[in-house]
């Protein structure tokens, strides 16, 4: 949540802060701004809002050094005066923020009584105020930052732009993401290595607490507690540079679930060796627990269902937040499976923090490369789905989920099967993505659209997906969609149930496929308008009033089911003229909690 740049170099500081925040804007889109270093001034720029102001309109002098940061705002409305970044008293310094300052109160109430006046709602304000009450007690700028930072708790990555020496900035890590960018006389700072990767891939990852600082194209990192200067490591990023365009797409949204038929060819390209490391870790491991949240969740879920029905592994699958009463359980010899497209979710890295004090082991299924959960674990597996920018995931979720499958085929002796699988179900997507499965989607949004409750029944195979299908269609229609399993039915949902409540079974060629018709019928008699989504085996049955089918997908039958709920979220949106790839209030990061 929230995205911060920064640049010091030889080309225009405000084209490649804006740029960087184009491509960081996925991270929060309430409100955005650049600051600028103009010999000793500094020149601010805000807006409330996406950024749809091009550079050359852009009211700001080219210069060598500038920061930005595009807002999900925490504390504070969405307005100009709460828009980031802040400057300070003297307009000496301005400084952004991308996490929540806990102990925002109790520091804000201190300064008050020292006289510190406030301007804003928010808590990065509270952090000038400090740097200000610093700076009289420091000798350089980059001590006053750090007595600073080392007064915050919470998790927050700040970036500070110092007027008073040319072309000098300091930023601090802890908790929210911030790499650094090393370009042949210039240096990157941002929340995601997307923003500048079009520069340079080599790049430095930061432990909580380091303190870097750039002076003009140099920069040294510190121990923030210590102030001790640190060595570090520069890392070549390996995954191929992609340009970040909706191409000939309206929204990145459908230009992500037509990948689909690509990217879970990718997932899957391991070498058997490759993901044996993994199984012969679960094999040893006491207990094994999958964490993720929201559609990485129930891309755990759906992994947690093919392990414990391929291959017969106890895993536990509970999710990050719910974590708390299973931690004073969790063991030295226990494996904790992280699941997550950024790899910076908050919740998630938590739970790995405490895995880690403790010396349990960490695996990773995620999609950015040198996240930090990527870099928190022992056993990494990268799903290389390229950028997922639609805050909606879909490409992501199919991915990990096909990893998932290839992982528990492996573990009983069928990686080749999976692998083919895989193939064949890509092939399929392909006939599948069409006009004719498009229209007959839109048919269906024509018939729905007006409602605004509806239902999605699925079991065993299917649950998560319901459950997924559900979150899916939330996001971007605002329309309450509610997944549940079949069985939860006549045990009180049911009332829920009126004339025309729409009700979408999913329904796989399974054992489960008697009970799934029966539930339709029992929704139907009841007055539902009843949609049937899966196994074309099923379209003809008469308790569907509309039916999508699915391609086949064989064992990933359940994975494929999930492709007309994304497409049904999508045209729906569109229809009902939503902001589809930055629906109101989410953002594509939670990097707080
Ligand atoms: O980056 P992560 O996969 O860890 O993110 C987890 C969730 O925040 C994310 O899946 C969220 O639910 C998406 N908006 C789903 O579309």
């Amino acid at each position: 949540m929230c995205g911060i740049v920064g640049y010091s170099g030889k080309q225009n500081s405000s084209k490649i802060v804006l740029e960087g925040l184009k491509t960081l804007e996925y991270r929060g889109y309430d409100s955005w701004g650049i600051a600028v270093q103009d010999k000793n001034q500094i020149k601010i720029f805000k807006e409330i809002g996406e950024i749809k102001t091009k550079l050359s309109m852009l009211p700001l002098p080219k210069t060598s050094c500038a920061i930005g940061h595009t807002r999900w705002a925490t504390h504070g409305g969405v307005t100009m005066t709460n828009a980031h970044p802040h400057i300070s008293t003297t307009k000496d310094f301005i400084l952004a923020q991308n996490g929540i300052v806990e102990n925002y109160t109790p520091l804000k109430n201190m300064l008050k009584k020292k006289n510190y006046k406030f301007k804003t709602q928010t808590d990065t304000e509270v952090i000038v105020r400090l740097i200000e009450q610093q700076t009289n007690k420091e000798d350089t700028f980059r001590d006053s930052v750090r007595g600073a930072f080392n007064m915050l708790e919470g998790r927050n990555t700040i970036i500070v732009l110092n007027s008073k020496q040319k072309e000098n900035i300091i930023a601090v890590k802890n908790g929210s993401p911030l790499v650094l960018g090393i370009g042949k006389d210039e240096l990157f700072l941002a929340s995601d290595a997307l923003a500048f990767t079009r520069y340079t891939k080599d790049v430095v990852f930061f432990d909580n607490l380091d303190l870097i600082e750039i002076k003009g194209n140099k920069f040294k990192i510190y121990d923030s507690r210590t102030g001790k200067e640190k060595k570090y490591k520069i890392t070549k990023l390996n995954s191929k540079v992609e340009e970040v365009s909706k191409g000939k797409y309206d929204h990145f949204m459908l230009k992500e679930i037509l990948e689909q038929k690509d990217t879970i060819s990718k997932a899957v390209n391991y070498k058997l060796e490759e993901i044996k490391p993994l199984i012969e870790e679960m094999k040893k491991s006491n207990r094994i627990y999958i964490t993720g949240a929201g559609t990485a969740g129930f891309a755990s879920g759906q992994i947690a269902y093919f392990l414990r029905s391929i291959s017969k592994v106890d895993i536990l699958d509970i999710r990050p937040y719910d974590f708390t009463s299973y931690l004073p359980i969790l063991k030295k010899d226990d494996l904790v499976i992280a699941v997550s497209q950024s790899g910076e979710t908050a919740d998630t890295i938590e739970v790995l923090e405490y895995a880690q004090e403790i010396g349990s082991t960490i695996a990773c299924i995620v999609n950015v490369e040198g996240s930090t959960i990527h870099r928190m674990s022992e056993f990494k597996y990268l799903i290389h789905a390229g950028p997922e920018i639609c805050v909606a995931s879909t490409k992501v979720f199919t991915s990990q989920c096909v990893f998932g499958y290839l992982l528990a085929k492996s573990m009983v002796g069928e990686y080749t099967e999976a692998r083919e699988e895989v193939e064949s179900m890509s092939s399929e997507l392909g006939e599948y993505f069409s006009e004719k499965t498009f229209e007959h989607i839109k048919g269906l949004v024509k018939k729905i659209r007006g409602r605004n409750h509806f239902f999605i029944l699925g079991k065993d195979q299917n649950a998560y997906i319901a459950l997924e299908g559900a979150l899916k269609i939330k996001e971007i229609s605002y329309k309450h969609f509610e997944g549940f399993s079949a069985g939860e039915l006549k045990h009180g949902v049911i009332a829920l149930i009126d004339k025309g409540t729409p009700v979408f079974t999913i329904i796989s060629d399974d054992m489960c496929s008697k009970d799934l018709l029966s539930a339709t019928e029992e929704v139907r008699a009841r007055g539902a308008y009843t949609v049937g989504v899966g196994s074309s085996k099923f379209k003809g049955e008469e308790c569907f009033d509309y039916f999508l089918p699915v391609v086949k997908g064989k064992g990933l039958s359940s994975i494929a089911n999930v492709i007309p709920f994304q497409l049904l979220s999508y045209f729906l949106a569109v229809s009902l003229g939503n902001s589809v790839d930055k629906p109101r209030n989410l953002a594509k990061s939670v990097t707080v909690k």
